[in-house]
């Protein structure tokens, strides 16, 4: 059995939600298991239990969210390699994937050992949301693609 953790920054609920989409996904996979944790409820020694990561947040003034970025830097000193992982945002209006790329450039230079195989950057239609129409179920489809490489790797 495979297991996937999924890490997460939210302030209005949405990022969790295409997290737990996302796991819901991956659980598909009957080799597979994964959880969802806010960065708060994991500490970066645990991150060595899992055979892929995800990170996820929303978009903060064109930045991926505070407190995910600190707990990556607090975990650059885990020795991660051979794992695989994927990173995700929420945005409004015309920002898709910014927060999403950022994240992925800082995955890159503080977690040397992970290779990202995945990105997605999910729409909400306003501040505090709620999701735009599809989003939750491209976030499950996600889910199950991403869990087909993990099996297959
Ligand atoms: C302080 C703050 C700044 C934000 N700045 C942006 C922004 O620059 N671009 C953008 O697309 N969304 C921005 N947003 C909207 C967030 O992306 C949106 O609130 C988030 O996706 C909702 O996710 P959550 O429910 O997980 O918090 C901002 C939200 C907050 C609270």
């Amino acid at each position: 059995m495979k297991k996937v953790i999924i890490i997460y920054e939210s302030v209005y609920g949405n990022t969790k939600q295409i997290a737990e989409a996302i796991s819901k996904g991956i659980n598909e996979h009957a080799e597979l298991e994964s959880i969802v944790k806010k960065t708060g409820e994991i500490h970066t020694d645990d991150l060595c239990n899992y055979d892929a990561i995800l990170f996820g947040c929303p978009n903060h003034n064109q930045e991926p969210a505070l407190n995910l970025l600190k707990f990556i830097d607090r975990a650059s000193i885990v020795h991660l390699e051979g794992k695989i992982g994927a990173v995700f945002d929420t945005y409004t209006g015309g920002n898709k994937d910014v927060a999403a790329k950022k994240l992925e450039t800082k995955v890159r230079e503080k977690m040397l050992g992970i290779e990202l195989i995945g990105r997605l950057s999910s729409k909400v239609t306003g501040r505090k949301g709620p999701l735009a129409d599809d989003e939750e179920q491209k976030a499950l489809e996600f889910g199950i693609q991403f869990g087909r490489k993990l099996d297959e790797s």
